[in-house]
């Protein structure tokens, strides 16, 4: 099945237990190759992307088991720090274990990340922490990987330009793996990285800072086998919220932070939903069409990159028109293009959208170009009169461990369908 169908205008009402955090567990897997032992994680989602990171971490000589939403990573037996480049390109985070394998090994070769096409997204930054810490790299010309090397990663200060979240993880790693201490400034404070923080201090590592942009971290600590649960994902929560919002639905949705949804509950208070939040548990109950906002995404805690595509589907039913402004990944908007088969009007000028709200959208065929784009449209459907079919589904399914089943529980007319032939 990789085709997804919704019914629109479904009476939107239930309750939401949001799923383990993709972006949270990605870079905990990567770290575990730091500990020559066993790690647990606990609330893993079972989602493409997790799979993929266990192959890789395989491959490598590894061994992961996923029993229900429990990995184990034994990593003693890792005996390469080669990552073929078919593995590389399947997903951006593989890029995390260039950090991780110099941290375990002194040596990594790695390709490009691959990942959802949104933009650039270089891996400068993460190469020149890397390089401040004594990492040799040599990036190959043509097919050739990327080489990196140390003879001894050693305790620095590193500033980043600009907070990047992998790029502090990677910093992360070695820093964890160093000797001596490491100052980072200028990192990103996502609650993922608080989260990979907690992970590695779990594990024996000793770092500071967590939530804030500066990092403390005493390098070169024995590490040791650990057990962790992962925090819920707030990315797939902020995209129910939205997309039962966008449909003037009701929601109740557990088991991740509300703090860091602020930014975006904030904003669906300003286009009028009542909106209470405390700790984990997030209510929302919209009207039967929302006014239209202006946001701009930005780091943490700005509104998030990840969830502007889910907002421009709700912007599209909003009563006025919407601004939407995009800094961190200048491809998000490609999503614009397919909203428009559903009868939205959006008019993109560089980095800036403007959304004119319709009162009504009408079921297509669409597809879906990334991940949050391709949960944009299904949600975009919910809204919609008749029928609407979201191709491409598996860009889905590399972050969403089941979309149908979670929106079917609040209501929403959705189920896996096969690809429509001719597509
Ligand atoms: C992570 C998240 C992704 C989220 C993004 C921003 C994971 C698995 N992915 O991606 O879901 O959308 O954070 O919150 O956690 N940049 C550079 N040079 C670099 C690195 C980044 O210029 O070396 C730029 C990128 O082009 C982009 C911005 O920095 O414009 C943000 O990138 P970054 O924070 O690194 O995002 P990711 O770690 O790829």
């Amino acid at each position: 099945m990789s085709a997804i169908e919704v019914q629109g205008l479904c009476p939107i009402k239930g309750e939401i237990i949001v799923q383990g955090s993709k972006n949270a567990v990605l870079p905990m897997m990567a770290g575990a190759v730091l500990n020559k032992g066993i790690t647990v994680i606990d609330n893993v989602p079972r989602i493409q992307d997790v799979f993929c990171m266990m192959g890789i971490l395989d491959s490598l000589g590894c061994s992961c088991v996923l029993d229900g939403h429990s990995l184990t990573i034994n990593a003693a037996g890792l005996s390469r720090f080669s990552i073929p480049r078919e593995e590389m390109e399947k997903m951006r985070s593989s890029i995390m274990l260039l950090g991780a394998l110099l941290g375990r090994c002194k040596e990594a070769e790695v390709y490009y990340p691959g990942g959802c096409m949104i933009g650039k997204r270089p891996i400068d930054l993460h190469l020149m922490a890397l390089e401040k810490m004594g990492v040799l790299i040599e990036e190959g010309e043509g097919d050739e990987p990327l080489r990196a090397s140390v003879p001894r990663l050693r305790g620095t200060v590193v500033d980043f330009p600009f907070p990047s979240v992998g790029a502090t993880e990677n910093a992360i790693f070695a820093a964890v793996a160093a000797s001596g201490k490491t100052i980072l400034k200028g990192c990103a404070k996502e609650p993922e990285i608080t989260e990979l923080c907690r992970f590695m201090n779990n594990m024996g590592a000793s770092i500071r800072g967590a939530g804030s942009d500066l990092l403390v971290i005493e390098g070169g600590l024995p590490l040791h086998d650990s057990r962790f649960t992962v925090c819920g994902d707030r990315i797939a929560g902020g995209t129910y919220l939205l997309a039962a919002a966008g449909a003037g639905g009701e929601l109740l949705l557990t088991g991740t932070e509300s703090a860091g949804l602020l930014t975006v509950t904030t904003v669906l208070k300003r286009m009028g939903a009542l909106v209470y939040a405390e700790d984990e548990l997030i209510y929302v109950k919209a009207p039967e069409r929302l006014q239209a906002s202006s946001i701009k995404t930005d780091p943490y805690p700005g509104f998030p990159t990840d969830l502007q595509s889910i907002m421009m589907a709700v912007m599209s039913r909003a009563e006025g028109t919407s601004i939407i402004e995009e800094k961190i990944f200048e491809n998000r908007f490609k999503t614009a293009v397919e909203l428009e088969k559903l009868g939205a009007e959006i008019i993109v000028e560089e980095d800036i959208a403007r959304i004119v709200g319709h009162t009504h959208l009408k079921g297509s065929h669409v597809e879906a170009k990334d991940l949050r784009g391709g949960a944009a449209l299904v949600a975009a459907g919910m809204m919609a009169e008749g029928t609407t079919i979201v191709s491409s589904c598996e860009y889905i399914m590399r972050g969403y461990e089941d979309i149908c089943r979670d929106l079917s529980g609040m209501g929403a007319c959705i189920r896996y369908v096969e690809e429509p032939a001719g597509r």
